[in-house]
């Protein structure tokens, strides 16, 4: 395993490795979702590279960036286990933004203004700051993203195309949890109650899955509401259904034929996300 924390020196390694190049790019704390990324890249290329790195743009909430959990010694052992051969990139801030720490602008063409964009101001411009970064500096063949982030992906998969990129974006599966909770760094901040109650996301979008075709979206909704108000440490921040790729909300009063719903909910100061395909 070959670790750099220069993207010049990376550049110039880069420049003799055999392609094609995966790219998985994180911000650490590694869990099985990362490692399923690292996984599928590993059996589809020559070449691996990893990043580690806390964006500090796409962090609206200074407390979530300061709080935002590392365990590099652990992440480089997990890397090392899939194969000795992935190069593994862990810059400093100054080594991506210089002297000026802040995000571009970019036409997100809407996706960015609902869900997490919304919640979340200037995140996913922070977000495609970093992510063009990469792509631009190490030109990947294919780039790996977790369907967790549904938002994200779509957005940085617009993103690639708008600006003619030449790195194929590829959404994996979420990964999960025996009782269903979605794999995230976050999840290592939950106290052993809260982790106990946070399986209720995909419990809510299982339940409003088995019902999609049979009832309008309004009842669903309020289906919702209801069993969030029943939970004493969680609380709703939003739910959703969109249509498969456009993240725009599908009509109130029709059942689902086919879309994406999508959740946000507090447990105490923590905040998880999740979505499953309604079809
Ligand atoms: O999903 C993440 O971990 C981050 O948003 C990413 C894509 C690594 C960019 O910082």
């Amino acid at each position: 395993m070959k670790v750099f924390k220069t993207s010049q020196s990376l550049v110039e390694y880069l420049s003799i490795e055999t392609r094609p190049l995966g790219m998985v790019p994180t911000m650490g704390a590694l869990h099985l979702g990362h490692l399923s990324l690292i996984e599928r890249a590993v059996e589809e290329n020559q070449s691996v590279l990893t990043s580690i790195f806390v964006d500090p743009t796409q962090f609206n909430d200074k407390n979530d960036l300061v709080n935002y959990p590392t365990s590099i010694d652990e992440d480089l052992l997990q890397i090392e286990k899939i194969s000795k051969k992935i190069l593994v990139y862990i810059p400093e801030v100054d080594d991506i933004y210089g002297n000026i720490v802040e995000s571009k602008s970019f036409d997100l063409a809407g996706l960015d203004q609902v869900m997490e964009g919304e919640k979340r101001s200037g995140h996913f411009q922070g977000v495609a700051t970093v992510v063009t970064h990469f792509l631009k500096t190490f030109t990947p063949d294919r780039a790996y993203f977790g369907e967790k982030d549904f938002q994200q992906l779509l957005i940085i998969d617009h993103i690639n195309r708008s600006l003619k990129l030449k790195t194929k974006i590829i959404g994996c599966p979420i990964v999960r949890e025996k009782d269903g909770l979605a794999m995230s760094s976050r999840n290592r901040m939950l106290t052993p109650d809260q982790r106990n109650q946070a399986s209720k996301l995909f419990e809510a979008l299982q339940m409003v899955k088995s019902n999609a075709k049979k009832v309008p979206y309004r009842s669903l909704k309020t289906s919702v509401n209801a069993f969030f108000e029943k939970q004493d440490e969680i609380t709703l921040d939003y739910f959703m259904i969109t249509g498969p790729n456009t993240l725009k909300e599908i009509h109130l009063e029709q059942p689902v034929d086919q879309g994406r719903g999508f959740i946000a909910a507090y447990l105490g100061k923590i905040r998880l996300i999740d979505n499953l395909d309604m079809s």
